[in-house]
């Protein structure tokens, strides 16, 4: 454990104690604790996820050189921004610390917010990459999420740390996330390995549905997993629908509310269309059966003409024949 990686992540082991500590034991961390509190995380949760405080005056430099540690380490840690004249100091500071864990439960790396709103300033801060951070192959929670994703064959992708957080805390625990960027296909097979099934569960606004259809689109052509789509009501994310809401209900959403991706694209379609125009409705039409014209089952494929007829009082028979026309004149999805 003398090598670099393992002294990285001793130092990324011992911030996540500090960060802690300063959050559960300390008035500097007191404001920061009210604020996790009224969002409505239990003091329970905040230990297993080893939530943490990065104090405005800095934690971890006068630590860490109180305790000699190598000059070099420190500067490729990433718990640090080194100035012109090479000082140090720390990264992260007036944060909310969510310490991210390997897929064997080591901490190795950051992700803060802010506390405080500032324009100036992103509301998530990621650690930079490392010899032990590798951002597109990092999933938060996969360590814990593991087990449950396996149980249930199923894992369910989240937007942001917190949604992942809630679900867990009302009791769905295959949840996941990226690291803030887009999904990426070492992602896709990383989770490939443990489930079946993957449901996106993005949040409910208009940048979380354009994030889901392109999630949908990468994890088709990279995995022949099989996708829903999970998404909360009211344009909410799943951390403000809890909130909103309650255990129950949240769980409920999570039972009866998934959808094909067949159903998410037509209703992303009908999104900024004026429905009640024929020429609108009639290329909505024709877009909506050149998807379903790639769907294989014809159970499937007869749903969704049923919910054409009848959203457009239209008759199946002439759907089924128009169908019929796209089919052939499109060449098969590979
Ligand atoms: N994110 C980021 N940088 C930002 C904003 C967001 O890296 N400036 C990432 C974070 O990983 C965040 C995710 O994108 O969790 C989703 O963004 P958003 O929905 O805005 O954040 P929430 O997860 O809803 O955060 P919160 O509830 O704390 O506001
Ligand atoms: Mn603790
Ligand atoms: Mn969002
Ligand atoms: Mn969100
Ligand atoms: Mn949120």
């Amino acid at each position: 454990l003398n090598s670099e990686v393992g002294q990285l992540i001793g130092l990324y082991e011992d911030a996540a104690k500090l960060y802690h500590h300063v959050l559960m034991n300390t008035q500097v961390g007191e404001a920061a604790l009210t604020y996790l509190h009224q969002r409505g995380l239990t003091d329970e949760i905040l230990n297993t996820f080893n939530i943490g405080f990065a104090p405005t005056e800095g934690l971890l430099k006068p630590l860490f050189e109180e305790r000699h540690v190598d000059y070099q380490l420190l500067r490729t840690s990433g718990l640090f921004i080194e100035n012109q004249d090479g000082q140090l100091r720390d990264r992260f500071s007036g944060r909310v610390m969510f310490a991210i864990r390997n897929g064997s439960g080591k901490v190795i790396a950051f992700s803060g917010r802010l506390l405080v709103k500032d324009p100036d300033a992103p509301k998530y801060l990621n650690s930079p990459e490392t010899k032990i951070f590798h951002k597109s192959e990092t999933l938060f929670n996969f360590d814990l999420a593991k087990r449950e994703i396996r149980k249930a064959d199923a894992v369910i992708l989240f937007e942001g740390f917190m949604d992942v957080i809630a679900a867990y805390s009302a009791g769905i625990k295959n949840g996941i996330a990226s690291m803030g960027t887009s999904l990426t296909t070492e992602q896709i097979s990383i989770l490939q390995r443990v489930a079946q099934t993957l449901y996106v569960s993005y949040d409910g606004d208009d940048a979380g549905q354009n994030a889901t259809h392109r999630a949908l689109s990468l994890i088709g052509s990279h995995s022949n997993m099989q996708l829903g789509v999970i998404q909360m009501p009211e344009g909410l994310d799943p951390d403000e629908y809890l909130r909103k809401y309650d255990a129950t209900q949240f769980r409920a959403v999570y039972e009866g509310a998934k959808e094909t991706p067949v159903g998410f694209a037509l209703r992303f379609l009908a999104r900024n269309r004026n429905l009640d125009n024929q020429s609108d409705q009639l290329s909505y039409i024709n877009e909506v059966l050149k998807i379903v014209a790639g769907v294989n089952a014809p159970v499937e494929r007869d749903l969704y003409l049923n919910q054409l007829a009848t959203r457009f009082n239209l008759d199946k028979a002439s759907l089924q024949q128009q169908l019929a026309d796209v089919s052939q004149n499109q060449a098969p999805i590979p």
